[in-house]
């Protein structure tokens, strides 16, 4: 295949388009601006009317050093003050998913984040994240699945376990993962080992683990030998470590790499040298993703245009990363290829309308 005129990997309205999978992204990182401020305004929330003022109050500084700490301070939770605020931003962000082509994700969100401030029941705060986000993925066409996050400052693990067994009880079948979060620099892998024994042992839900994004390869180790990671939230860090390389080629076990968020909050500070690049060319399960895209001020697809450019990939490349992305998913086999046979349809009618033979 040749690019039609001009290279189109560099078109941000064609590179929109391009069906995309995703696996790490999360909901309270990705609001919807207008409903936010509205909510904001409603609940006389000290921020300004000023659209473009409260843009910058709620995102990573546009003069700010990368900082991890700082990134993270952009996760506020006391936005909300019924189950109709939590509703309207559920809905209202879930809605613009198919802006960034989204064919499928597994969003992660926090029951905590949502329910804290307010002291909502997590169940009923769970299952309206749920029903909004569902009702919202079918009217924009997007496949989706959920992992729960839990943050790593906000609840020790005994508290962990019993809002996982009470999210466990709901056997929402939506639900396919949980997620570890938050500030890895203060609550290392060891903090945790009893949570993901017990996630473990239940064998209802993948594991995903926030690791080596600003900490050394050995919490990605520790992550997989004693969280039982399945699946690695940045490891940034593994480019240093290529016998950690060959385990995670050997076990499958994907990184999802976020290029944006990686240079905002210090994991990497070299963007166009971002480990993406050199990982994939070696054969270790990477993938594409946005974290925080309102955070950001970014979207999935300028992600995409970065991996591009920086790494030259072609859409053949970009087919594959999305095809470990499938791989990688917390799906039963037969729903993984089923998605694969839909998706690599997907792919063909964007070539077909896109690339010239
Ligand atoms: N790291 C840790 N926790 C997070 C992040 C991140 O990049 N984004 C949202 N929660
Ligand atoms: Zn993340």
């Amino acid at each position: 295949m040749n690019m039609a005129t001009g290279d189109i990997r560099s078109n941000k309205v064609i590179m929109k388009e391009f069906p995309k999978v995703e696996l790490h992204r999360h909901l309270e990182g990705t609001f919807h601006l207008p409903t936010l401020h509205r909510i904001a305004m409603q609940n006389g929330l000290p921020y300004t009317d000023d659209m473009d003022a409260f843009k910058s109050a709620v995102q990573f500084p546009k003069d700010s050093e990368p900082d991890f700490l700082t990134f993270l301070s952009k996760f506020k939770n006391d936005w909300y003050r019924s189950h109709q605020d939590v509703h309207d931003i559920v809905y209202d962000s879930v809605r613009h998913f198919s802006d960034d082509g989204l064919f499928y994700i597994e969003l992660r969100f926090s029951p905590e984040h949502f329910a804290f401030h307010n002291d909502f029941d997590r169940m009923e705060i769970t299952r309206i994240v749920i029903d909004a986000a569902n009702a919202a993925a079918a009217e924009a066409n997007v496949l989706i699945r959920y992992l729960v996050t839990f943050n790593r400052g906000k609840q020790n693990q005994y508290e962990m376990i019993d809002l996982y067994r009470t999210i466990r009880g709901l056997a929402i079948p939506e639900i396919v993962g949980i997620d570890l979060a938050g500030d890895e620099t203060q609550y290392p892998p060891d903090q945790f080992t009893e949570f993901f024994r017990t996630v473990k042992e239940d064998g209802v839900y993948g594991t995903t683990i926030h690791a080596g994004e600003v900490s050394p390869a050995e919490q990605v180790w520790e992550s997989i030998d004693r969280l039982h990671a399945g699946r690695i939230g940045h490891g940034t860090s593994t480019i240093d470590d290529e016998a950690l390389q060959k385990r995670l080629i050997d076990e499958g076990i994907v990184l999802e790499q976020c290029i944006t968020s990686n240079y905002q909050t210090g994991s990497w500070v070299d963007e166009q040298n971002h480990p993406l690049g050199r990982l994939y060319r070696s054969g270790v399960p990477v993938t594409i993703n946005s974290d925080d895209p309102t955070i950001q001020d970014t979207d999935l697809t300028d992600d995409y245009i970065k991996a591009c450019s920086y790494f030259d990939l072609s859409f053949d490349d970009l087919e594959k990363l999305n095809l470990i992305a499938i791989e990688g998913a917390f799906l039963p086999d037969r729903e993984k290829s089923e998605l694969r046979k839909k998706y690599l349809a997907a792919v063909k009618q964007f070539k077909d309308r896109f690339l010239v033979d």
